[in-house]
C-alpha cells in the first residue's frame, strides 16, 4: 500500500530499524524530512534536530506522538545546540544509534576564485563541515561506551565530480568524504560504523532556491543531464540509502561514500557533447 510520502505502509516484521533511537540534523525539510519520513515508518525513535522551527514542529505533529518522535532547535555550528541534542535523545528514549548528520547549505554561486567571498567560505565549511564534525563529536561520546551505533553524513556527487558547484561547497563535501574515512579508523574500533552519501541533484528546497528555479525545471533539467535515463531522483532516495546504512543489513559498510546518483560520476560527457555539436552543427 502506497502513502502521501511516497513510501509503502510497513508492517511490523518488516521494520528494519525497530527499537532504535536516531538524530537526524537538517530534518525538518528536503532529504532531511525524507529520511525522518521513513525512520519512523521503520520503527525507529527520532530527534529531528533543524532551526527550522515552525516546519520541525509541524512534521512532529503529523508523524505521530513525543515517544516516537519529537523536535529540538539545533543550530549545528552550535556545539551547545548539538551537545543537547544528544542528550535530548538519550534522555528522552535511553539510547542514540543512529546519528545522521545531514543539514547544510549551499552557500553562494560563487565561481571565480578571485571574486571569492570569504565570509561565504567560511559560512559554508561551518556548517558542512563543523557542524558535521561537532554531531560525529557529541555522538560518539555517548555510542563509545555503548560499543555501538552508526554515524552517517550528507556528502555529495560534488565530493568525486567537480566543476558545477561553487568552490566552498565542493571542498566541504570532499571533507565529509575524509571526515567519514579517518573516523571510520577511530570509531571502528569500538563498533561504530560510519559512512556517507552522496546524492545527485534533487529538487530540494536547497537547489530550488540556489537555482531560483521551481521544481519542474530543475528535475527537467537533471533528468536531461543524467546518465541513468526514466527515473526523477528524490529525497527518498538518499532516505532509502540512509536507511540501509542505519540498519543490520549494513553490518560490515564501514568508512563508504554511497554515490546515490544514478550514475552520473562515473563519466564525464563533454567530449563527446562538444563533438556532436560539432559535427552537427
Ligand atoms: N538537494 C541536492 O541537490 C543535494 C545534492 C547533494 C547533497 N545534498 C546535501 O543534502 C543535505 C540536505 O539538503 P537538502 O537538499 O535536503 O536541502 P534542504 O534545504 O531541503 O534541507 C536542509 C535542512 O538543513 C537545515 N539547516 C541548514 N542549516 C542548518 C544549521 N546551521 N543547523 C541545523 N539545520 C540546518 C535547513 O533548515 C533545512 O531544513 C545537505 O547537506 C546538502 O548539501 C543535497
Amino acid at each position: 500500500m502506497s502513502n502521501p510520502n511516497g513510501f509503502s505502509a510497513c508492517p511490523p516484521s518488516l521494520r528494519r530499524l525497530e527499537g532504535k533511537v536516531a538524530i537526524i540534523t537538517g530534518g525538518a525539510s528536503g532529504i532531511g524530512e525524507s529520511t525522518v519520513r521513513l525512520f519512523v515508518r521503520h520503527g525507529a525513535k527520532v530527534v529531528m534536530a533543524d532551526v527550522q522551527d515552525n516546519l520541525g514542529l509541524s512534521l512532529c505533529k503529523e508523524l505521530g506522538p513525543e515517544e516516537t518522535i519529537s523536535y529540538v532547535h539545533c543550530d549545528v555550528t552550535r556545539e551547545a545546540d548539538v551537545e543537547k541534542a544528544v542528550d535530548a535523545a538519550v534522555s528522552r528514549y535511553g539510547k542514540l544509534d543512529i546519528m545522521y548528520n545531514n543539514a547544510g547549505i549551499p552557500g553562494k554561486l560563487d565561481p571565480s576564485i578571485v571574486g571569492g567571498d570569504c565570509e561565504n567560505f567560511r559560512r559554508v565549511f561551518d556548517v558542512n563541515v563543523y557542524g558535521a564534525f561537532l554531531g560525529a563529536k557529541h555522538a560518539a561520546r555517548v555510542m563509545v561506551p555503548a560499543r555501538s551505533g552508526t554515524i552517517l553524513f550528507t556528502s555529495s556527487v560534488a565530493s568525486v565530480s567537480c566543476g558545477e558547484s561553487p568552490h566552498a561547497y565542493t571542498v566541504s563535501k570532499h571533507a565529509i568524504v575524509g571526515l567519514t574515512k579517518s573516523l571510520c579508523v577511530e570509531l571502528g574500533q569500538h563498533g561504530i560504523r560510519v559512512n556517507c552519501i552522496s546524492p545527485c541533484a534533487i529538487a530540494t528546497p536547497l537547489l530550488t532556491n540556489a537555482m531560483g528555479l521551481d521544481k519542474g525545471t530543475v528535475e527537467e533539467l537533471v533528468c536531461a543531464s543524467a546518465v541513468l535515463k526514466g527515473v526523477v531522483p528524490e529525497p527518498e532516495d538518499v532516505a532509502e540509502a540512509a536507511l540501509y546504512l542505519s540498519s543490520h543489513e549494513s553490518k560490515y559498510v564501514n568508512g563508504l561514500n554511497l554515490m546515490v546518483d544514478g550514475g552520473y560520476s562515473t563519466t564525464n560527457q563533454s567530449f563527446s557533447m562538444a563533438l556532436k555539436s560539432m559535427l552537427y552543427k
